[in-house]
């Protein structure tokens, strides 16, 4: 958990948040990379970590990446020129473009760059064979169960639209086209639950044996959770490593070669490094509930109305008090939006779920803990409200890593549409 109201402290405290408000519009997303390299260093016994920049993927959040040795998972064109755009090269595998499908433009991209693959479908093994044979590629295993913190974030399993069920098939598209086997993936899930670790881990030891193929790595996906509630508990990483290496060791066995053992984190590394601050615009009570209303809206986190997500709140006031009151009151927190799911404190159905919060007027500010994974990242212009600016934090100073998209830049796509 980011703890960013000790003062003091050289760390984003309510001083210094204080002095970017003066400078800066809210909301505004805040990183701290020392929280950053912090969690890199947890996962260090991995031969590899290759970051889901899915997560947070801001060219700057990424240069932290590389500098610390991170390779890097993309998932689209655009995230793969922001890899390059970071500095990052598609030699020794550096980046990795994983998929269920290739759109014709990407396909083009990644043959042109020689960027490795991790497919998720057998179409894409066939296409990318015909025109670049001898390709290198991971495949992406659907193991037949997932798991994860919602059905939204599961991917595995026959519900699942990801990864190959018929690896037969697959091996047989592969000697085909020659194409050059790496690794073997697996990600059962988002969030997903520390216990069926042992059953993924097996599953992987399975895949390789029946496969029997001559693979130099195996990936154990990403999906590792954070405590998003003041009382969950952290992730044991070195049982979760130690688990993945004991199924790395069964495979080096078998195969009588070394194994690099790969992970591919998004929320770990990032979401404890992020908050998103808030101003408190209007508060009113419509009949039993008590409404506070913030100047973000799920245009900007939409984790609480996509997923039911919690995150922690905390409140201070304009002139720098951490607002904790005795007295807390059920609180129903929404945003500026038109549209009634604008709430971020709700159930994984959608209906409103109070919050104990200290009394609010318009004024204080909210600050949303543990945002950095997948806040910014999976923003939007709904209401045609612009996307609010990324500052990170770094060595005790405030850098802009992405400025507020200006109204105009949002209308260009269409005034520079002409119609006669
Ligand atoms: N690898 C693959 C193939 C993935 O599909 C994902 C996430 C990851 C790695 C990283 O997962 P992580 O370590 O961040 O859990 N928007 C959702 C999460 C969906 C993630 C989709 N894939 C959320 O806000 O919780």
């Amino acid at each position: 958990m980011t703890i960013f109201f000790e003062k003091n402290k050289k760390s984003i405290n309510i001083k210094n948040i204080l002095s970017l408000i003066k400078k800066n519009h809210t909301p505004i997303w805040i990183y701290d990379a020392e929280t950053i390299l912090k969690k890199i260093k947890e996962l260090k016994k991995f031969d590899i970590i290759r970051y889901a920049q899915k997560a947070c993927s801001n060219i700057h959040i990424l240069k932290i990446m590389r500098k610390s040795n991170i390779k890097i998972d993309a998932v689209s064109i655009g995230e793969i020129e922001r890899a390059l755009a970071a500095g990052f090269t598609p030699k020794n595998n550096e980046i990795v473009f994983t998929a269920d499908l290739f759109d014709k433009e990407t396909l083009l991209k990644i043959v042109d760059l020689k960027i490795t693959i991790n497919a998720g479908s057998i179409d894409m093994l066939e296409q990318i064979g015909k025109i670049s044979p001898g390709h290198h590629i991971w495949l992406r295993i659907n193991p037949k169960f997932g798991h994860g913190h919602n059905k939204k974030t599961n991917t595995g399993g026959e519900n699942s639209k990801h990864g190959i069920w018929n690896t037969h098939s697959a091996l047989e598209i592969i000697k085909k086209y020659k194409l050059n086997l790496i690794g073997l993936h697996m990600h059962i899930g988002s969030g997903s639950n520390y216990n069926h670790l042992k059953k993924v881990c097996d599953a992987m030891v399975n895949e390789v044996l029946k496969l029997n193929q001559n693979i130099a790595s195996i990936s154990a996906g990403g999906g590792l959770p954070i405590p998003y509630h003041s009382n969950d508990k952290k992730i044991n990483t070195k049982n979760y490593f130690q688990i993945w290496n004991e199924a790395r060791g069964k495979i080096a066995q078998h195969l009588k070669r070394p194994i690099e053992l790969e992970i591919e984190p998004g929320r770990f590394l990032v979401a404890e490094s992020g908050i998103l601050l808030t101003e408190v615009r209007a508060v009113k009570k419509m009949g039993k509930n008590n409404f506070v209303l913030i100047d973000a809206g799920f245009n900007d986190l939409i984790r609480p109305t996509m997923y039911g997500s919690y995150h922690r709140i905390s409140a201070f006031s304009k002139s720098g008090d951490l607002i904790k009151t005795e007295k807390k009151i059920d609180t129903v927190v929404g945003g500026p939006l038109c549209e009634s799911g604008d709430i971020f404190t709700q159930t994984k159905e959608g209906n409103i779920k109070a919050r104990k919060l200290p009394i609010l007027k318009a004024g204080d500010y909210l600050v949303f803990h543990d945002t950095g994974a997948y806040g910014a990242s999976m923003s939007s212009n709904y209401n045609s409200r612009p996307l609010i600016a990324e500052i990170l934090f770094k060595n005790n100073k405030f850098y802009t890593i992405r400025k507020r998209q200006t109204i105009s830049d949002m209308l260009k796509l269409e005034t520079e549409c002409l119609i006669t």
